[in-house]
């Protein structure tokens, strides 16, 4: 582990947030952005954007415009997803078929299907899938005109072209139609809930340009090291087929994660629920953003159109993150975009503003101000999935012990109020936490450092350090627990049960146990049964 990763940039999460982003952390970036709003929107190289101005009539969000935003605004990423990454052409050159979009884990909004073919599906689904009985779920040209008609969650039609949106990995449906069994689904939307079994690896894959992926993929160091759960790492010589290896091995990229830091280190993590965020900050695992609309404004600028790092404001997001490490990442990332015929980047549509590395701008750039305060409108709204409660006298004894045994000294009884908002810190989380120094970095910004195993591998460079926070763990929701096959943000604990048993051993991750089998089962029933309703 070494040097290497220090190189990587740090990341700027996708979703998250790159430490830069933490910087300032201030928070209200809305408010912020707002007033500094533009005065050279258009200059940088590839900045498409035009609507910096609509920034000077801001009002509060809309809740019903905030659904659009989650369900269909890409901001131009199609371009990054269409012309550089090939989504689209990917697909059509695997073939791919409804039916294995629903083996990836994709789901469906049935109520966009055509009437016609809606009606042909729901037979289809019915019979044995095989060719002879369900043409239409084996004809990859339904795939695509599903797409058109926008009836693949997350996948959005834009002039003939393909973006992504928050709904591909934050929405799943109610299977009212269809749910081919712990797979995809077709269905009504349901916004905010993780699709657990959404195979986002596969999906970066069957791109016909996956090496586009290149920051958030495991590479390798100059000094030969690399971090992940892969024992060797890319390059920017590494072929298409070696991408495609490396995404679609589930143990490598596990399913229902994605790697959201733009890096240079293979740290795809579990996807977390997007509803209720009003009480979910600080955001990210590593806490590293305390303003919603800054860390939203991130996944649009770096994370969908990673292109965009290499515009002059990314350039120096990640050269702040990773110094020559960072640069060094960047200069792989262009010739691999030459190498595979990437012209005409970036592509997201966001007006210049702000300086590069500040959280609300880590890359310079901001998209729709107004957007983005109706976005968080409506994921603040979002709801939580009731509890699930199979036994009452069950969950009644594990309230019990989740207090006793001081559970409570992180996590809340009632759920319905915000998460603790202190980041827990590595060692306490994780004991055996021992990390080597890889790099230092300008204080406040804490060394970039990595300890054998992978529950830190997200934090290696990205941590709070930039906003003056510690390297730690973010507290979860509590919430929507039942669903959840896999525990801990690294995916490392496969059960409630196995997360609460003691033959985990002292020091691994998350090292809080119950004593009986009988108490873990009171304990997993009170866990299953949580929603905002709990007090
Ligand atoms: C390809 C999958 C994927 C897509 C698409 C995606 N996310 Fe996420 N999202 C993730 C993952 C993985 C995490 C967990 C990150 C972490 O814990 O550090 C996450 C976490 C988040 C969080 C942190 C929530 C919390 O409680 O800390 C926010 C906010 C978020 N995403 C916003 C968005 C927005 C806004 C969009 C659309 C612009 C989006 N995401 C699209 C995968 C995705
Ligand atoms: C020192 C603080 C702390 C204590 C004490 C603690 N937790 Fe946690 N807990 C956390 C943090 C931080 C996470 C998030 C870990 C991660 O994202 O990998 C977490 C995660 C969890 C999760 C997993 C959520 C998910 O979606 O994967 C559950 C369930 C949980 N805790 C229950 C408990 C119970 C039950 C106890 C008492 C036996 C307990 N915790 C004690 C800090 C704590």
């Amino acid at each position: 582990m070494s040097t290497f990763h220090s190189l990587r940039v740090p990341a700027l999460v996708a979703s998250g947030l790159a430490l830069v982003a933490a910087v300032a952390c201030n928070s209200g970036g809305s408010s912020t952005a707002t007033t500094d709003s533009p005065t050279t929107a258009h200059e940088a190289v590839g900045d498409t954007t035009t609507n910096g101005a609509t920034s000077t009539a801001l009002h509060a969000g809309s809740i019903e415009a905030g659904r659009d935003v989650y369900r269909y605004e890409t901001f131009g990423d199609e371009g990054f997803w269409t012309d550089a990454a090939r989504m689209p052409q990917g697909m059509k050159t695997a073939k791919l078929t409804v039916l294995q979009a629903l083996q990836a884990g994709v789901s469906f909004d049935a109520d966009a299907i055509p009437a016609a073919l809606r009606t042909a599906l729901a037979s289809e689904v019915k019979t044995d899938h095989s060719p002879a009985k369900a043409p239409k779920l084996n004809d990859p040209s339904i795939l695509d005109q599903l797409v058109k008609a926008n009836a693949v969650i997350g996948m959005v039609p834009k002039g003939g072209k393909v973006g992504v949106t928050c709904a591909l990995c934050h929405a799943i449906t109610d299977k009212s139609m269809y749910e081919l069994t712990d797979k995809g689904t077709i269905g009504k939307r349901i916004d905010g809930p993780t699709p657990h079994t959404l195979n986002v690896g596969k999906l970066l894959a069957t791109c016909d340009n996956t090496r586009a992926f290149f920051t958030t993929a495991q590479l390798v160091g100059p000094d030969g090291s690399t971090i992940g759960r892969a024992p060797k790492g890319l390059t920017a010589k590494s072929t298409e087929a070696e991408f495609d290896a490396y995404f679609s091995n589930p143990k490598y990229y596990p399913v229902g994660t994605f790697d959201d830091s733009p890096d240079g280190n293979g740290n795809s993590i579990h996807i977390t629920p997007f509803f209720r965020q009003d009480l979910a900050a600080p955001y990210g695992s590593s806490g590293q953003n305390s303003d919603l609309n800054d860390f939203n404004n991130t996944v649009y600028t770096a994370l969908f159109d990673q292109s965009n790092l290499l515009s002059p404001g990314g350039m120096q997001f990640i050269h702040g993150l990773g110094a020559t490490a960072g640069d060094s990442m960047l200069a792989g990332y262009k010739r691999v975009l030459a190498a595979t015929g990437v012209t005409g980047y970036p592509y997201v549509t966001a007006h210049m503003q702000g300086k590069p590395g500040d959280p609300p701008t880590p890359t310079g750039k901001r998209v729709d101000e107004q957007k983005l305060r109706d976005l968080q409108a409506y994921v603040n709204s979002l709801q939580a999935p009731k509890g699930v409660v199979a036994n009452a006298a069950l969950v009644e004894k594990g309230r019990a012990l989740f207090v006793s045994q001081k559970c409570t000294d992180c996590h809340n009884t009632n759920q319905g109020i915000a998460v603790q908002s202190k980041l827990v810190p590595m060692n306490v989380i994780w004991p055996a936490y021992a990390p080597k120094v890889i790099a230092q970095r300008k204080p406040p910004l804490t060394p970039i450092q990595n300890s054998p195993g992978t529950f830190d591998d997200k934090m290696v460079v990205v941590d709070a350090s930039p906003g003056g926070g510690i390297r730690g763990n973010a507290l979860p929701l509590l919430l929507d627990l039942a669903r959840k096959p896999v525990f801990l943000h690294d995916d490392s604990v496969h059960s409630l049960d196995e997360l609460f048993d003691a033959k985990r051993g002292k020091t691994a991750p998350h090292p809080f146990y119950v004593v009986t089998p009988a108490q873990r089962a009171e304990l997993v029933a009170y866990m299953k049964s949580l929603d905002t309703d709990s007090k």
